[in-house]
C-alpha cells in the first residue's frame, strides 16, 4: 500500500553530466553528486530526480541506453551508485532515477541482434517496416529531432522507427516478451531500494495500427507525428500492466513525462485510485506566448494551470515545474534576465511553487541561471538541436534564423554546467568542461547565492520552509482569483479554517491590484520586494512583484 509521502516532498532535478565533476575529466559524475548532497540537504529538498545514468553511447546524453544494468563509465560504477543511494538515504532524502523504456540505443544488444536478420529472435523487439512499393519511406511521420521517424537499414533492407534520434530506435511494446524484459529490469532497480522513477517519454509507447500517413494539408515533407504515437488508444492496456507488474508493489513515487497529453485525455493517468502514475509532467502551461508580441498569454496560462489544479482536486496530484533539461531557463523566457533577474526569478518561483502538487526545482534554477548564446553550432551539444539545425539549414533556413531559434528555445540552454562559484569553469570542474560554461558565472553562482541573504536561493529556501510549515500550502484547495487581471496571477489556498493568497505580477510593468471583497490581508508572509505594513486590499505592485499573505476569508 502506498503512503503518498511524495505529496509533502520538494523535488530537485539533477542533470548529472552538468552537475559536479569530482575527478577533473570535465564530466559531472555520481561521486560529484555525493559531494553536493549536503548542499541539497541544507537547501531543503527531499527527492532527487536524476537524469539517465545508465551505460550509453551518449547520442542523447544518456537517453539512448545500451545497457540498463550498468552505469555509464563516465559517471562511475555500480558501487558508486550504491553509495549514492546510501548517502541520500542517510540524509533522509530519496532518489528517483530516470526510466527510459520507449526506446533504447541502437548499440543495445537487443537492437544489434534485431538488425542482424529478419529471422532474429530479437527482430520484433523493435519496429521494422518495408518501404512503400515505390521505394519511398513507410509514412510521412516526422521525428522530434527533425527528418523522418524512419531510418533505412541496409543489412535487411527495411526501415526501423525512431521518434527521437536515429540512434534511439523505438521498442515494440506490442511484443509481450519486450514488456516482460522491461518489467524485469524495472523490478531489479526497485529491489535495489530506489524510491521511484521519472518515466521518460511514456506517452509514446503505443503507435497507431498500420502506421498510416498523417493528414498533410500544408504538403510538407514530414508532419508532426504525435497523432501517430502520443497517448493513442490502447496505451492504457500497456500502462496498467506496467503498473501492476512493477511499481504497484513498492512504496515509491512515479512521475510520468506526458508530452502531448491534455487534461481531457490524461487526467485518468493520475487518478489516485485507478491511475498509472502518482503525478505527471504535462506541458500545457509552457509556450503560451501571444502571437502578436511574443509576451506571456496570462489568460491562457490561467486556463491551463487551473484546469489541472481544480480538475485534480481530491482526485489526483500535480507535478509542478517551470524548468527541466529540455526547456530553456525560465528567468530568460518568462522573466527578465537582465536588470530584474533576481526579482523576476523570485516571482516565477512564487507563482508555481505554492500551487497544489509536488514542486520540482531544476539544478541552477535556485540561483537564477540564464540561457546561453554560443555563436557557432559547433559549440552546441544536444543532438536534438544539432540534428534540427542540419535538417533545417539543409532545407533553406539560414544560420542566423536557426541560431536565433536555438538561443531562445534550445535544450542546451539548461545544460550548461552548474555554476558553483566564481572559480574558473564556475567551480564545476578542474579540467575542461564537456560543454561550455555560461560566461555569466562570476556573478551568478551558488557561493554568491548562499552568502547573500537576498538571493534567489534564499527565497526558494523560504518557500520550501513555508510549504513545510503550512499544511494549507500542500493540501489546501486551489482557487483562482482576479480571473480577469491583465498581468497578475493570483490564487488562494484554502484548508480547514485557513486561507492564503498568492499574488504575482507576471509582467515587467507596475500595476494595481485589488484583493476581492470578503478577503482581508492578515499577515504578509513573503515578498520579493522589501515591504512592511502592506495589509490593505488595494495594492500597487511593482514589476514582477510577488506577495504571499495569510488572509481572513469572511465569505468562508
Ligand atoms: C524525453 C527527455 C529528453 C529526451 C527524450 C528521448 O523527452 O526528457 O531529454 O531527449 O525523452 O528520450
Ligand atoms: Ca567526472
Amino acid at each position: 500500500m502506498k503512503s503518498r509521502w511524495w505529496k509533502e516532498a520538494v523535488a530537485y532535478q539533477i542533470y548529472p553530466r552538468s552537475f559536479y565533476d569530482s575527478n577533473g575529466d570535465g564530466i559531472g559524475d555520481l561521486k560529484g553528486i555525493i559531494e553536493k548532497l549536503d548542499y541539497l540537504k541544507e537547501f531543503g529538498v527531499d527527492v532527487l530526480w536524476v537524469n539517465p545514468i545508465y551505460q550509453s553511447p551518449n547520442d542523447d546524453n544518456g537517453y539512448d541506453i545500451s545497457d540498463f544494468y550498468a552505469i555509464m563509465d563516465e559517471f562511475g560504477t555500480m558501487d558508486d551508485f550504491e553509495n549514492l543511494l546510501k548517502e541520500v538515504h542517510n540524509r533522509g532524502m530519496k532518489i528517483i532515477p530516470d526510466l527510459v523504456v520507449n526506446h533504447t540505443s541502437d548499440e543495445h544488444e537487443w537492437f544489434m541482434e534485431s538488425r542482424s536478420s529478419k529471422d532474429s529472435p530479437y527482430r520484433d523487439y523493435y519496429i521494422w517496416h518495408p518501404g512503400k512499393p515505390d521505394g519511398s519511406l513507410p509514412n510521412n511521420w516526422e521525428s522530434f529531432f527533425g527528418g523522418s521517424v524512419w531510418q533505412y537499414d541496409e543489412q535487411t533492407e527495411e526501415y526501423y522507427m525512431h521518434i527521437f534520434s536515429k540512434k534511439q530506435p523505438d521498442l515494440n511494446w506490442e511484443n509481450a516478451e519486450v514488456r516482460d524484459k522491461l518489467y524485469e529490469m524495472v523490478n531489479w532497480w526497485l529491489d535495489k531500494g530506489i524510491d521511484g522513477f521519472r518515466v521518460d517519454a511514456i506517452t509514446h509507447i503505443k503507435k497507431i495500427d498500420g502506421f498510416p500517413d498523417l493528414p498533410n494539408p500544408q504538403n510538407r515533407k514530414f508532419v508532426q507525428s504525435n497523432a501517430g504515437h502520443a497517448n493513442q488508444p490502447g496505451i492504457d492496456v500497456f500502462l496498467s500492466e506496467f503498473v501492476e507488474r512493477t511499481v504497484k508493489n513498492y512504496d515509491v513515487m512515479t512521475v510520468g513525462e506526458a508530452g502531448g497529453a491534455t487534461f481531457e485525455n490524461a487526467r485518468h493517468w493520475v487518478d489516485q485510485d485507478k491511475g498509472y502514475f502518482d503525478m505527471i509532467f504535462q506541458f500545457e502551461h509552457l509556450g503560451l506566448w501571444k502571437a502578436d508580441d511574443g509576451s506571456l498569454d496570462i489568460d491562457a496560462l490561467r486556463t491551463a494551470m487551473s484546469k489541472w489544479q481544480t480538475g485534480l482536486e481530491g482526485k489526483g496530484w500535480n507535478a509542478l515545474f517551470l524548468e527541466n533539461h529540455d526547456q530553456p531557463r525560465s528567468v530568460s523566457t518568462w522573466g527578465n534576465d537582465k536588470d530584474l533577474r533576481k526579482t523576476s526569478a523570485k516571482a516565477l518561483a512564487t507563482f508555481y511553487f505554492l500551487m497544489q502538487g509536488t514542486p520540482f526545482i531544476y539544478q541552477g534554477q535556485e540561483i537564477g541561471m540564464t540561457n546561453v548564446r554560443f555563436d557557432s553550432i559547433d559549440e552546441y551539444s544536444d543532438s536534438g538541436i544539432v540534428n534540427l539545425y542540419e535538417y533545417e539549414t539543409g532545407n533553406g533556413r539560414t544560420h542566423e534564423e536557426m541560431m536565433k531559434y536555438i538561443w531562445k528555445n534550445g535544450r542546451d540552454n539548461s545544460r550548461t554546467p552548474m555554476q558553483w562559484s566564481s572559480e574558473p569553469q564556475a567551480g564545476f570542474t578542474t579540467g575542461t568542461p564537456w560543454f561550455g560554461v555560461n560566461p555569466n558565472y562570476p556573478d551568478i553562482n551558488v557561493e554568491e547565492s548562499v552568502n547573500n541573504p537576498d538571493s534567489i536561493y534564499h527565497y526558494y529556501k523560504k518557500l520550501i520552509e513555508l510549504r513545510k510549515d503550512l499544511p494549507a500550502l500542500i493540501y489546501g484547495k486551489y482557487e483562482l482569483i482576479a480571473k480577469e487581471h491583465s498581468q497578475v496571477y493570483a490564487y488562494l489556498r484554502k484548508y480547514k479554517e485557513e486561507c492564503y493568497a498568492v499574488i504575482v505580477n507576471l509582467l515587467d510593468e507596475e500595476t494595481d491590484f485589488y484583493l476581492q471583497d470578503g478577503l482581508t490581508c492578515e499577515n504578509l508572509l513573503l515578498s520579493n520586494y522589501s515591504r512592511e505594513d502592506v495589509l490593505g486590499s488595494a495594492m500597487h505592485l511593482q514589476p514582477f512583484e510577488a506577495r504571499v499573505y495569510k488572509v481572513m476569508n469572511q465569505s468562508n
